[in-house]
């Protein structure tokens, strides 16, 4: 594939660690990668499972109706599993997960520590070269784009993701990955509709969403939108592709760094919500770039 002039270490930063907790010497220039919009790429740090464990790597796990099993580390609730006999034993690896990423975050980004919220993790069975077939351009995460829910208006919060290839096949995870934020903000930005507040508070009362969406949320859904249905960006926008092998870590802010999954099967990913006061440098959230080119207040 092309590269189109996205160099590799302006995107993907590589860390050495092999230990889920440990001390890690370059933890305050992780936190700067991180908000600027790169991939933290932990080539030797793997989530090894039993062998017991390695028994549910099987996509008849998933309940046919959902794309993922999900994990609520808070409510101790997962969702998305086929048969409910095995739900003990997904719940605890999924649980497990989340304790290695509490000990990541704590070994790589400390400062995140204490401000991280709404711990929710998934564990992903079927194979990316499965999902086309099944979904809508919309939701269809082979294409480039930048995280945003249509049901869950997210008033700016970050998006932080901690992925893990877990596939005993050594298939490597492929993502193809883009420009920084304001760069790909400032091109789209004239492109999008114009904020309704009535029609935001209409989605809500009709339960499309949860809360009303902001005018923050309406430009990112526009954003993610314009940029999955724009053949020309998908191939010829800045982009390098990036393999991710069996045994490795990666970390990202999905709400930021443009990115689209393009093959390989099994992978934990655990998600935390973050505010953007509680960024080492708010000025570099989403949220902020798009006040500062469009000069208005987004939340
Ligand atoms: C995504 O977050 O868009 C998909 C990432 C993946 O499944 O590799
Ligand atoms: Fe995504």
């Amino acid at each position: 594939m092309a590269e189109h002039n996205l160099v590799e270490p302006q995107t993907v930063v590589s860390y050495p660690n092999s230990d889920w907790r440990g001390s890690s010497a370059a933890a305050s220039a992780a936190v700067n990668e991180l908000e600027q919009g790169k991939v933290l790429f932990f080539p030797h740090l793997a989530f090894s499972l039993t062998p017991d464990q390695q028994k549910l790597l099987d996509p008849a796990l998933v309940d046919p109706k959902r794309k993922n099993i999900s994990y609520d580390a808070g409510s101790h609730q997962i969702k998305g599993v086929a048969s409910a006999d095995k739900e003990p034993e997904i719940r605890k690896l999924l649980e497990d997960f989340y304790q290695s990423s509490l000990g990541l975050i704590e070994t790589v980004l400390p400062e995140y520590q204490a401000v991280l919220r709404k711990p929710v993790n998934s564990l992903r069975l079927h194979p990316v070269s499965e999902w086309t077939n099944s979904s809508s351009w919309r939701k269809d995460d082979t294409r480039l784009h930048v995280d945003a829910f249509p049901s869950r208006p997210n008033y700016g919060e970050r998006i932080l993701r901690i992925f893990t290839n877990i596939n005993p096949n050594g298939e490597d995870r492929v993502w193809r990955i883009g420009e920084p934020f304001p760069q790909l903000a400032a091109r789209y930005l004239p492109q999008l509709d114009g904020f309704s507040p009535f029609k935001s508070w209409l989605q809500h009362k009709l339960h499309i969403t949860k809360t009303p969406r902001s005018h923050y949320d309406h430009l990112m859904l526009q954003m993610h939108d314009k940029m999955k249905s724009d053949a020309d960006y998908q191939k010829n926008g800045q982009q390098i592709t990036q393999r991710f092998p069996p045994g490795s870590t990666w970390i990202c802010f999905s709400d930021q760094t443009p990115h689209a999954a393009m093959g390989g099967q099994f992978m934990l990913e655990q998600t935390f919500l973050l505010s953007v006061k509680d960024m080492h440098n708010p000025e570099a959230a989403p949220l902020s770039t798009l006040q500062r080119l469009t000069s208005k207040q987004l939340v």
